[in-house]
């Protein structure tokens, strides 16, 4: 890597970054700055080691990747998949662990069974379109929301959602169940395809650093 070139990650500002924090400092990768929870920063540098870090709204991670404006990004699987942006995912951090279902009340089970033509509302549109269009071959009519999406079935917009699961009690509260499995979710570290070749050998120090100390696969 040359003289004054900064290896630059984008991490999915919240939990996630903090937990990406975290373990890239047991694996001896460390930035004191950016565990300030009070600052308002973005962007912060790790000197010595030339790493530069930002915080970004989860969905402009890959974006901010695919362009190279960050060599590496740190988001979550339902991001990567959503956004669909040409980045190599390299590896499965183990944390932030949920599945994204389709989710609704008791009622729909038998529309999806039968393949009804059902209102899906969802955070994801494209991970929706792709599991009903491409795997179950069910014509649907998906709507956007941008949070809340349990609301869907709930005031009748939707029949079912497609949403995160994560320990289950946000449908439970609202009397909709897991009625359908898309897939598993944690957070994934993603990479520019150029910088994997440009700066393959600080990418891939990270990468064993991260599987020696923390198991991540
Ligand atoms: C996510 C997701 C579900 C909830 C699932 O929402 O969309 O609503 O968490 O978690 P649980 O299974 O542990 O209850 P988030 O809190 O990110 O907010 P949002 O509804 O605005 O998307």
């Amino acid at each position: 890597m040359r003289e004054d070139r900064y290896l630059t990650f984008a991490l999915a500002k919240g939990r996630l970054a903090e937990k990406t924090i975290d373990l890239f400092g047991q694996a001896g990768i460390s930035c004191e700055e950016i565990k300030d929870k009070k600052t308002r920063k973005l962007i912060f540098l790790n000197e010595q080691r030339k790493l530069k870090f930002f915080l970004a709204k989860g969905p402009d991670v890959p974006t901010y990747v695919e362009y190279g404006a960050a060599d590496i990004g740190v988001v979550g699987r339902d991001t990567v998949l959503e956004e669909n942006r040409n980045v190599y995912e390299v590896l499965d951090l183990g944390f932030g662990k949920c599945r994204m279902c389709v989710c609704g009340p008791d009622s729909a089970a038998d529309l999806l069974k039968h393949h009804e033509r059902i209102r899906v509302a969802s955070k994801y549109p494209n991970i929706a379109k792709d599991y009903f269009y491409n795997k179950k071959h069910q014509t649907v009519d998906i709507i956007k929301l941008n949070g809340s999406v349990e609301l869907g079935p709930l005031v009748g917009l939707s029949e079912v959602i497609v949403d995160i699961v994560e320990t289950g009690s946000t449908l439970h509260e609202n009397g909709l169940k897991v009625l359908e499995e898309i897939c598993p979710l944690s957070a994934r570290m993603i990479v520019n395809p150029v910088s994997m070749q440009m700066e393959r050998v600080s990418i891939r120090e990270l990468i064993n650093a991260l599987i020696d100390k923390n198991g991540c696969s």
